[in-house]
């Protein structure tokens, strides 16, 4: 067992990119949860939680505990960990902060380890988060959060990460407070799709990779539509209409739900575009009287960031 202690600073992500459902995202460069994560001699997993938030602290119902106690199995470790998490992801934002919490908890076991694990053992490890967060093992913010960037999740089983260009963009995102569930989320979505919806989807979604690969802005722009889960999933937002047609108006590339919602992100070439967005985004929560919080950011290309603290 080693005496060390590490930080990670572990970025909020926006899962599915509006047409790419369960399978795309980027990571944010704000915000970032921090944890803090050493090796204890007996086994098993302390969490030490944000007492800002209620979140469970036993391990296998908590999205940390339950990520690590996969890596731990794996690992076949007699010893165990201590986790203390600053929470700055708000939970139930749409902006990945249970899988923050997830990955950020195996990133840093692993590095303790000696790096004994790959970064896609790391993601299936950190689904087991997932899979408590929203009954669902889905990687489109995990992945994004320990690789950076912005990521393609070819296929699951197995495993199947594409870690995509990332071409130069500001990302606006607002924070309406009201609190939308994944599981709920996923649970008002229809489970069958007609034919010309799915084509239409997956020309978006060939469109929109394509666009970051060959850094085509107004192929971006174009392929930022979602004809099958906003339709559902933007009538629990109030003002998403609105935003997302005046954001496009000012000038912004596009955009829509953040994950799972409530955020809504927009994707601007310009910082005079993003900043727009941003001011459009105020005025209209302020319009509604709902509290938010606005992040005006970069894409975070690194993922998560290790600090060795003793
Ligand atoms: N792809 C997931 C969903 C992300 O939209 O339900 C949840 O954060």
């Amino acid at each position: 067992m080693s005496n060390r202690k590490v930080k990670v600073y572990c970025p909020a992500t926006v899962a599915n990119l509006v047409c790419g459902f369960d399978i795309l995202g980027l990571a944010l460069q704000d915000p970032q949860d921090i944890m803090e994560v050493w090796e204890k001699e007996s086994p098993g997993i302390e969490i030490i939680p944000d007492e800002r938030y209620h979140l469970p602290v036993r391990p296998e119902e908590n999205v940390a505990g339950a990520s690590l106690i996969a890596l731990i199995e794996e690992a076949q470790l007699t010893t165990g960990f201590t986790i203390k998490i600053d929470k700055r992801i708000k939970p139930g934002s749409g902006l990945g902060s249970s899988a923050a919490s997830s990955a950020g908890a195996v990133v840093a076991a692993n590095y303790l380890l000696g790096n004994r694990f790959s970064k896609n053992d790391l993601v299936r490890f950190a689904m087991n988060g997932e899979k408590v967060a929203s009954g669902v093992k889905h990687a489109d913010n995990i992945t994004p959060c320990i690789f950076g960037g912005i990521t393609l999740i070819r296929a699951i089983h197995p495993l199947d990460i594409v870690a995509l260009n990332v071409p130069d963009l500001f990302v606006t995102v607002v924070h309406p407070q009201i609190e939308v569930k994944t599981s709920d989320a996923r649970q008002i979505l229809r489970k069958e799709v007609q034919l010309k919806d799915a084509i239409r989807q997956w020309g978006n979604i060939a469109g929109l990779v394509t666009g970051f690969m060959k850094n085509d802005y107004d192929l971006i722009g174009r392929s930022l539509e979602d004809v099958i889960i906003e339709p559902v999933r933007s009538i629990l937002i109030p003002g998403f209409d609105t935003v997302k047609k005046r954001c496009r108006e000012a000038g912004a590339l596009g955009g829509g739900i953040s994950g799972s919602g409530p955020s809504i992100f927009m994707l601007s070439k310009e910082n005079k575009e993003a900043a727009a967005c941003e001011m459009i985004m105020q005025e209209e929560f302020d319009r509604l009287g709902i509290e938010y919080k606005t992040y005006l950011t970069r894409i975070n290309v690194q993922g998560i960031l290790v600090e060795e603290t003793r």
